[in-house]
């Protein structure tokens, strides 16, 4: 696909988005409030806040599975206009078919993008290898663990190879252990083959870990309350260790303590 560069640099422009959910009964809900943010191309950025800010909003603003009705969306200089193949996009509860196996998962966007069909095959196998599922390629997804599933769920977005990936919270639901090793690995697959990830999550440390550049948002309305770089050597192993993370989780902890708290307090009240 043709990437024409626009002038400000960015693949995403997210420009003044605000958003309201009008469920057909019951209160309407403002989730995001005048949001403005640009994303570099191969840039790894995380959204970080608490439950309820508007981060899966915006994930699905971007990815165009919502029309944004107010402000603007650009991704390469165009108007997002609906889903495309340019953004792949990794949910939390993993998405498989249930009645697929593990290899058919993974060749069904590449048979719906009309790749060939050798060529679909050598895919396929390239991004399970990729994610560590080689022997569990004849599986259901019932036959796997947490961890596994969301292998399956990530292998099947990479091998469509978009230049843009969207994560929405993929690791919430996995055990300590398996994120750590997830977190780790997307780590290495971003390197191997660089792409433009926007990654959610309410986990702080995982955001710092992770990211170039941390989105403090807002407890609802979701506006943008922070931009920090992190600053972190994503390609040193032990960097969680070091004192400069450690100071960073802190700092952006503290930004993200006023709004855990105003949730909170909401639920409270
Ligand atoms: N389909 C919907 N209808 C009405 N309200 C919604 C809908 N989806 C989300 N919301 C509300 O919008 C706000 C933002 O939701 P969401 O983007 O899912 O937040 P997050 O991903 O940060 O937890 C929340 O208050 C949520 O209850
Ligand atoms: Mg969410």
């Amino acid at each position: 696909m043709a990437t024409s560069p626009n002038p400000a640099g960015s693949q995403i422009v997210i420009d003044r988005v605000s958003h309201t959910y009008r469920p057909p009964r019951g209160r309407e809900v403002l989730a995001l409030d005048d949001i403005s943010l640009e994303v570099r191309a191969q840039e790894f950025i995380a959204l970080l806040g608490p439950s309820g800010c508007g981060k899966s909003t915006l994930l699905y603003l971007v990815g165009g599975f919502m029309p944004t009705r107010f402000g603007q969306i650009l991704v390469d200089g165009r108007p997002v206009g609906g889903p495309g193949p340019d953004r792949g996009i990794v949910f939390q509860h993993f998405a498989l078919f249930p009645w697929k196996t593990v290899r058919a998962n993974v060749l069904y966007g590449l048979e719906k993008l009309g790749v060939e069909r050798a060529e679909r095959e050598r895919r396929a196998q390239a991004y399970i290898d990729m994610v560590g599922l080689n022997g569990f390629e004849d599986s259901l997804p019932s036959q796997l663990s947490g961890g596994m599933k969301q292998r399956a769920a990530i292998a099947r977005t990479l091998a469509i190879d978009p230049e843009i990936l969207l994560m929405d919270e993929p690791f919430g639901a996995l055990d300590a252990q398996t994120r750590s090793l997830m977190q780790t690995e997307l780590l290495t697959i971003w390197r191997r083959s660089p792409k433009t990830v926007v990654f959610v999550t309410h986990d702080v440390h995982e955001a710092v870990y992770l990211a170039q550049r941390v989105v403090v948002m807002s407890a609802r309305p979701g506006r943008v309350k922070a931009i920090i770089e992190t600053g972190v050597d994503h390609a040193d192993p032990d960097v969680a260790k070091s004192r400069p993370f450690l100071d960073k989780v802190d700092e952006i902890w503290g930004l993200v303590r006023d709004e855990a708290l105003a949730v909170e307090r909401r639920r409270g009240a």
